[in-house]
């Protein structure tokens, strides 16, 4: 058995400080690397690589291998939970994800039931990366917050400031919160699922928190995401929860206090200093480089790593970025990432 201090990334979220940051960052496998899209071609799409779990434990493992990073998050998307749900889900080239038919009307939510099979090709990948995962790194899993999720079942793709949904749980909140429900009670069974498959901790996505007004955070993001936690630390005791409430904002404390979350992502529109100020003493976070300073590379990221290690310092702190990895990010640059957060300056 590895103890979990030998896992920095681990020790962090529960709550110790290392001196040097452990480090990953979201959407880590993807198109900005060779193997990435040379795999996806050979399988014919997106879809067709997280539903093999060989190739995704692949895909998964491919930048440990690269970059070593501390932490590796499971190959798949939020969106196989509606998948799981019954929704169609697929994927227009050069466009994004499609889901149908919309959740606009009760009867098309009652249509939709969980249906666990759907979700053991991912089991698959988590025992296949379980078995392979060098000691030192730290095994994540995740899925969409119920309010992220939401938004796409209910618009049928991404959308503009996420109106669709946000109209429809102004119109017929009650057929809101049954839909955010189901999204919530079947997440925390996959969530338990990956957990018994062999992940450390998870990390709950809510790209779209940003969109909501102070209210409606608290009715759609927050009280969802409580119950959610709970039920975890209820059934998985010890496995850490990081909830990253993308566009927050001034909505962080609130978020981090109400939610019992064991970690909080930080986006990089949020002032590390503000953030460290601002967030309960010792709670772990995980964040915040702009994603196009590490497109700028050079003195420019430099010194953008140096400010959040310098904000985050007294406290346990988990390097990434605010969001994903963008395609054109140039490998150079994160593997001068990686020397600059581990050179201890
Ligand atoms: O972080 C990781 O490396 C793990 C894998 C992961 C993917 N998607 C793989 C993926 C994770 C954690 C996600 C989360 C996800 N998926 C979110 C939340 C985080 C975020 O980025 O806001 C959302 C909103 C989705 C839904 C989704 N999936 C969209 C909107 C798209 C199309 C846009 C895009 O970036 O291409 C996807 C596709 C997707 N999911 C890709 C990957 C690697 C790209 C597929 C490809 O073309 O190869």
């Amino acid at each position: 058995m590895t103890s979990p201090s030998s896992k920095p990334l681990l020790a962090t979220l529960k709550g110790e400080r290392q001196s040097v940051p452990p480090i990953w960052l979201m959407r880590q496998a993807g198109r900005y690397l060779p193997e990435y899209r040379a795999l996806r071609e050979e399988k014919g799409g997106f879809l067709a690589l997280a539903m093999d779990s060989d190739a995704a434990a692949e895909i998964t493992l491919q930048p440990i291998r690269r970059f070593g990073m501390d932490g590796a998050i499971l190959f798949s998307d939020i969106l196989i939970v509606p998948m799981a749900l019954g929704q169609d889900l697929w994927f227009e080239t050069g466009e994004g994800p499609r889901l149908a038919p919309t959740v606009q009307a009760r009867n098309v939510l009652d249509a939709l039931q969980p249906n666990a099979e759907a979700l053991e090709p991912v089991y698959g990948t988590v025992r296949r990366v379980a078995a392979l995962l060098p000691p030192q790194t730290t095994f994540l899993g995740f899925a969409g917050s119920p309010w992220t999720v939401a938004t796409y079942m209910i618009a049928g793709q991404g959308s503009r400031e996420q109106a669709e949904a946000r109209r429809l749980a102004y119109r017929d909140p009650e057929l809101m919160q049954a839909l955010v429900t189901r999204i919530a009670d079947c997440t925390i069974e996959y969530l338990l699922g990956q957990i018994e498959a062999g992940v450390e901790a998870v990390q709950l996505f809510d790209s779209w928190s940003g969109s909501l007004s102070p209210a409606q955070f608290e009715q759609w993001v927050i009280a969802p995401t409580a119950r959610i936690v709970a039920a975890l630390h209820q059934r998985a005791p010890g496995v850490p929860v990081i909830g990253f409430p993308k566009g927050a904002g001034g909505k962080l404390p609130a978020y981090a206090r109400e939610t019992g979350v064991d970690a909080i992502g930080v986006d990089e529109t949020v002032d590390p200093v503000w953030a460290h100020a601002s967030l309960t003493a010792n709670l772990p976070v995980q964040g915040n480089l702009d994603p196009l300073a590490l497109i700028a590379g050079g003195p420019t990221l430099e010194s953008a790593v140096d400010r959040i290690l310098l904000a985050f310092s007294e406290r346990p702190h988990i390097f990434n970025l605010g969001h994903g990895i963008l395609p054109d990010t140039p490998i150079a640059h994160v593997e001068q990432l990686l020397a600059r957060v581990r050179s201890g300056k």
